[in-house]
């Protein structure tokens, strides 16, 4: 009978040198992203690093990685993923926001699509995956995200310190909201918006930030606009629901981050269907289906349809972002795949070297 002597290191790694990053086209060994391999009593513990903890292939590389260990006869192999964010660099004349790595832009021309719902989702579904997350709400004149997070208007209105942000639901939460009682009308001009993105940016302390959410305002505005030159943005999101005018609102969008040198990493459609609860069926209320046509005709791509769920909108209201509330939900699990999308094409366009 022929013996069989337990695989070493040199084996392992060979056999590891196989498995592709389904994203990235190359080995997982030349990517650098086995940081280690422990061999001891027949156990082999693999240390992979990700460029996100938000991977959405994770499983898919898990399964890979044990598929070409199995013939090694190896009797436990346990595979723990750990991620390292890697930063947004900025362009020429543009300054790094220290404590950040990557900010992205949610938008859409129109208001009341759900780009605050969105951003808010999203941001808790990134730190739900263990990615520390920042949300900025750059919608000066309306800001809505303390209400979304739970948080009281101007809780930091009698501070000397300038504007900080809160820790709720894992997200660090920065609003003009917090200097301003609820309610209180604000009438800014462009330059004074364009500054004020700007000291949400670079005067907040920010420490550690893989991702930095910015919930912008409506229209192809000085807030957009402030945020492209100020910042290294790595991409924008654009919200639409599914009817034509707003449709032909996200195409303007579009267009503005194209001319402002952003990437615009894809579509999402909010409000898409509604399933009703009592029998399950969906109802394509708007009309399913335009925001994906939109972006196919845009030649972006599309990440991913929320359903209208009356939850999200007595979850905004009362400040519990529904990817808290609802984690099992149909919305929740939409948000999720958008989170993983978006952190995916990050990732890809760093090791592009952006
Ligand atoms: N998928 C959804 N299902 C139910 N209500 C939603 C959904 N998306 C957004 N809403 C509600 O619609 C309103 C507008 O959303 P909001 O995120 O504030 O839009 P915007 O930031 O684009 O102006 C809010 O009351 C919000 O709770
Ligand atoms: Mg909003």
């Amino acid at each position: 009978m022929a013996t069989t002597t337990a695989p070493g290191k040199d084996e392992i790694m060979a056999a590891l040198a196989t498995v592709k990053d389904p994203e990235l086209h190359k080995d997982i060994v030349s990517l650098g992203m086995v940081k280690g391999v422990e061999i001891a009593d027949g156990v082999v513990d693999l240390d992979i690093e990700l460029t996100t903890p938000a991977c959405p292939l994770k499983d898919e590389i898990e399964n890979d990685v044990r598929a070409v260990l199995e013939p090694l006869g190896i009797p436990e192999v346990r595979v723990d993923f750990g991620a390292r964010v890697r930063p947004t660099n900025p362009a020429e004349g543009q300054k790094a926001i220290e404590g950040v790595s990557n900010v992205i832009a949610v938008a859409s021309n129109k208001g009341g699509v759900g780009k605050s719902t969105v951003a808010a989702n999203m941001a808790v579904a990134l730190a739900q995956t263990g990615a520390r997350v920042g949300l900025i709400d750059a919608d000066i004149t309306g800001p809505n995200i303390p209400t979304m997070f739970g948080l009281s208007a101007g809780l930091q209105a009698q501070e000397t310190t300038g504007l900080r942000a809160v820790e709720r639901y894992g997200v660090h939460v920065v609003s003009i909201g917090f200097l301003l009682p609820r309610g209180t009308p604000v009438v800014w001009r462009g330059p004074m918006i364009g500054s004020a993105v700007r000291q949400l940016l670079h005067d907040v302390p920010w420490e550690n930030i893989d991702y930095l959410i910015v919930d912008l305002p409506p229209g192809t505005s000085d807030a957009s606009m402030s945020l492209a030159q100020e910042a290294p943005v790595a991409g924008s999101i654009i919200v639409s629901t599914p009817q034509a005018v707003s449709l032909e609102d996200a195409m303007k969008a579009v267009s503005m981050f194209e001319k402002l040198g952003v990437p615009v990493f894809g579509m999402v459609e909010n409000m898409s269907y509604f399933i009703a609860p009592d029998t399950g069926n969906r109802y394509d209320i708007f009309g399913s289906g335009g925001a994906e046509q939109a972006a196919d005709d845009l030649g972006i791509d599309f990440l991913g349809a929320v359903p209208i769920e009356p939850n999200i909108r007595e979850g905004a209201d009362n400040g519990l972002p529904l990817v808290h509330s609802h984690p099992d939900s149909e919305s929740a699990k939409a948000f999720h795949h958008i989170a993983g999308q978006v952190a995916a094409r990050i990732s890809v366009l760093q090791r592009m070297g952006n």
